[in-house]
């Protein structure tokens, strides 16, 4: 068996209710006032108390919010780069009281966690766009999210009353205690992480194949919360996922998980994020590629690795991979980098997002030198059953 990973801060939070404590609970939860949550709000929670967010326990109090968007830390010092907050409404908010508990509902109104406030309190907008996203334009996906939020935030531990939900359905584990048992049963030391909130492409392959030369295992974890419209939608990139490992990865290699975590967009501080969220998950070492977590122009392609500069190694126990971006060469005959391929530009195949969407969207087969014809096919099935048509792009 392998050593475990430390988790972040030193433990992994477990705030999920005992299932025998769970029915006094609820009832309890019956007599308390009660905030719906939104589905990024409910993802959080049920990471918030499954430890994916270690050390935290809860939603961010001021203290914490505050050092997280400005420096990028917690009130103790500990590296932190999203604020995972709870917002509400000015009205919802003013009645809620320091040392008062809250029951949280899902969007079916059923009861899904408590909240024990620790305080209600002012936050600037405009100032968390500003540090977070880089960006106070309304149009970034983050932004937009963050101008939908209620007034006031609220901090305090939660509690999970249900088992956390096994959403998509299928055989992968999505919670840090299970997914680190299922490293630890397969007795590797060191393991890669690799987050992808898209369809699998060869540059993707690539990445992760580079990685797998130098380690023992690769969790391959698409992040299946809520991402913008346009992106794929989780199962369909599940799919592509499950084809590409049956022909072309050793079985033993690779375990695939999955991360019910909403995407930010947040760039470089998202990678910072994806980075923390996967040593609580049992990796040793996160992949960082191009452009990691980002959305239109907001970032150059390597902020997202200069970011790194910012900690030391040991306070982010994680070691990033970062990647330069990469392409299938003809020359070549192969995928390679600017590292190490020396051809012209027009020898690269790179298709970005939107080329392949628009492919999709007139039910185009991707080349082979953009993704596996398996993938490709798993794609074209979705698109002919109306995929696209399904979304605005
Ligand atoms: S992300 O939002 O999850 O970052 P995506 O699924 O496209 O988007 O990327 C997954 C990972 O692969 C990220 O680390 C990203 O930087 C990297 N990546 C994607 N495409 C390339 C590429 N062509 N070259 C290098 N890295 C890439």
């Amino acid at each position: 068996m392998g050593e475990a990973v430390t988790p972040h801060g030193g433990s992994l939070v477990d705030r999920v209710a005992p299932p025998e404590a769970r029915a006094a609970l609820r009832e309890r939860a019956r007599h308390l006032p009660a905030l719906p949550l939104n589905v990024r709000s409910r993802a959080d929670l049920i990471l918030l108390a499954t430890g994916a967010y270690s050390p935290l326990s809860g939603f961010l109090g001021e203290a914490d919010y505050r050092r997280v968007v400005s420096e990028m830390r917690l009130a103790s010092g500990l590296p932190w780069s999203l604020p995972i907050t709870l917002a509400v409404a000015r009205e919802r908010g003013t009645v809620l009281r320091a040392g008062r508990e809250v029951v949280l509902l899902d969007e079916g109104g059923e009861s899904l966690g408590l909240l024990e406030v620790a305080e209600v309190y002012h936050y600037d907008r405009e100032g968390e766009a500003k540090e977070v996203f880089r960006t106070t334009d309304p149009t970034h996906p983050g932004v937009a999210a963050l101008n939908r939020q209620g007034e006031l935030l609220v901090g305090g531990r939660v509690t999970l009353l249900r088992d956390p939900p096994a959403d998509p359905p299928g055989p992968f584990p999505r919670y840090p205690a299970e997914t680190r048992r299922a490293v630890q049963e397969r007795g590797w030391q060191t393991v890669v992480g690799f987050q992808t909130r898209n369809p699998v492409h060869r540059a993707h392959e690539y990445l992760q194949k580079c990685a797998l030369e130098m380690v023992d295992g690769l969790l391959l974890h698409p992040l299946v919360g809520e991402t913008k419209g346009d992106d794929i939608p989780g199962p369909v990139r599940l799919a592509c996922y499950q084809v590409l490992l049956e022909g072309y990865f050793p079985k033993d290699r690779v375990l695939l998980g999955l991360l019910p975590a909403a995407m930010r967009y947040a760039g470089p501080r998202e990678a910072i994020f994806h980075a923390l969220v996967r040593k609580n998950y049992g990796c040793t070492h996160f992949i960082v590629g191009r452009d990691h977590a980002g959305v239109g122009n907001y970032y150059g392609s390597y902020d997202a690795h200069r970011i790194f500069a910012a900690f030391t190694p040991e306070e982010l126990g994680i070691i990033p991979l970062f990647f330069e971006h990469a392409f299938y060469c003809r020359r070549c005959g192969g995928m390679a980098t600017a590292k190490t391929c020396p051809h012209e530009g027009a020898e690269h195949v790179a298709l970005s997002g939107t080329r392949v969407r628009e492919m999709l969207t007139r039910v185009e087969l991707p080349p082979p030198e953009y993704t596996r014809p398996e993938v490709a096919q798993v794609l074209i099935q979705w698109a002919t059953e109306g995929g696209y048509q399904r979304y605005e792009i």
